[in-house]
């Protein structure tokens, strides 16, 4: 079977596969072109439909607070370039939504009409649509390493706060060597990890380090919002 014609699903802690692609934003190649900062690829089903123009205008509005964060983001769609073109040139001129109008796309959306990138990411999933790429979204980090994987369905736009807090948990996670609790933002306790990793489970049930622990698996410790922020984001 061709290379194109496989379905693959990349995961979590491999390196994201390569490709080369024509964007809006010209020639990429992908991750190179990315060492260094996080990235967030992520495909919708197809130009000028509801929802993907709704989470574009959302993306969009949003990039200089990813791009704070030391992340740009790449879209793709099995369309054309010209319909990327004219897709979002309709959206900056016509389209207002939740406040947000004049809104420019200034991050590369990649054409991918014969399938090739979306295939190799695991976008095309034939139970949801054969012809169309479902929602995915890959957090990549400046190594070119996949960090998070999370897929929608087509009926489903994607909450982008969430996306946001998905990249500061993980930046805080390597930052910190610390893991994030349920729901966490910053400024919420963090998780210390397990005992072996870092002093003892009997130092940490004596209070030895400054954390709380309520039983040997589960301690947290504090990090400031301020301390958390200025560790992660540019000034
Ligand atoms: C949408 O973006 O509105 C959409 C795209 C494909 C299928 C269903 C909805």
């Amino acid at each position: 079977m061709e290379e194109t014609n496989q379905i693959s699903l990349p995961r979590i802690g491999e390196a994201a596969p390569e490709f080369k692609a024509v964007t809006t934003q010209g020639d990429i190649n992908f991750p190179a072109d990315y060492k260094g900062s996080w990235v967030i690829l992520f495909s919708h089903p197809a130009d000028f439909t509801p929802v993907c123009t709704s989470e574009f205008m959302t993306f969009a509005t949003m990039e200089d607070q990813f791009a704070q964060a030391n992340c740009k983001l790449v879209g793709l769609s099995v369309d054309g370039l010209y319909s990327h073109i004219a897709w979002l040139r309709t959206i900056k001129e016509k389209i207002e939504y939740k406040g947000m109008k004049n809104v420019e796309v200034n991050f590369p959306l990649i054409e991918d009409i014969t399938m090739e990138v979306a295939k190799k990411y695991g976008m095309i999933q034939p139970g949801e649509s054969n012809t169309k790429a479902v929602r995915a979204v890959f957090v990549i980090d400046p190594k070119g390493i996949i960090r998070t994987v999370i897929y929608y369905p087509l009926s489903l736009g994607r909450n982008f706060d969430e996306l946001y807090r998905v990249l500061l948990a993980l930046q805080t996670a390597d930052a910190f060597n610390v893991a994030t609790p349920a729901d966490w933002r910053p400024g919420d306790p963090v998780i210390v990890p397990p005992a072996g990793s870092c002093g003892t489970a009997k130092d940490r049930m004596e209070g030895k380090e400054e954390m709380k622990c309520y039983d040997w698996f589960f301690c947290t410790k504090e990090i400031s919002e301020e301390k958390v922020l200025d560790t992660i984001l540019k000034k």
